[in-house]
């Protein structure tokens, strides 16, 4: 395992649309198991593929539920709506307003290439929602309602801000 560099708004591969995988190699789970130590070790919740510069269909979340991967994952049914704050780990220090669903449900591959199906509510819908987009090179900041802000504390390990920070 090794830590990943995480790529910033403005570098190209951000905004290419991701190949899906077709089989799943020692180098593909060896990424995973990368993006893995990279989000947690950048107390993020979820990280797309892009993100540490692969061109693939791979997200990885964990909202503090479980560890959750997903492969050419697709959103097949989504409802409800909610609006709140977003950041993104390729846009350090900044979040902004968002509306996302407040429930989605995907049809993804897991580790195994098996196909799963995973139901988000609430903030794992947002962070579902947020990681997706990434695949198709969209960030957040698109689609930001006003203007994004500075985070207060940035730099802290803190629990309270984590929790509006994917
Ligand atoms: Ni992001």
């Amino acid at each position: 395992m090794a830590l990943r560099n995480i790529r910033k708004m403005g570098d190209e591969v951000l905004g290419k649309v991701c190949r899906p995988v077709t089989e799943m190699t020692p180098r593909i789970k060896e990424l995973i198991d990368d993006m893995f130590e990279t989000m947690y070790e950048e107390n993020g919740v979820g990280l797309a593929a892009p993100q540490v510069g692969v061109v693939k269909r791979i997200v990885v979340i964990d909202v503090g539920e479980q560890p959750i991967v997903m492969i050419n994952p697709r959103i097949v049914e989504s409802s409800g709506e909610q609006t709140d704050y977003e950041g993104c780990l390729s846009v350090p220090g900044k979040s902004g307003i968002v509306t996302r669903p407040s429930y989605v449900k995907v049809i993804a591959l897991d580790e195994d290439m098996k196909e799963v199906t995973i139901e988000g509510k609430d903030f794992l819908a947002r962070a579902i929602c947020h990681e997706l987009d990434h695949l198709d090179g969209h960030l957040y900041v698109e689609k930001v309602e006003g203007d994004l802000v500075d985070n207060q504390s940035p730099e802290e390990d803190d629990d309270e801000y984590e929790d509006d920070v994917e």
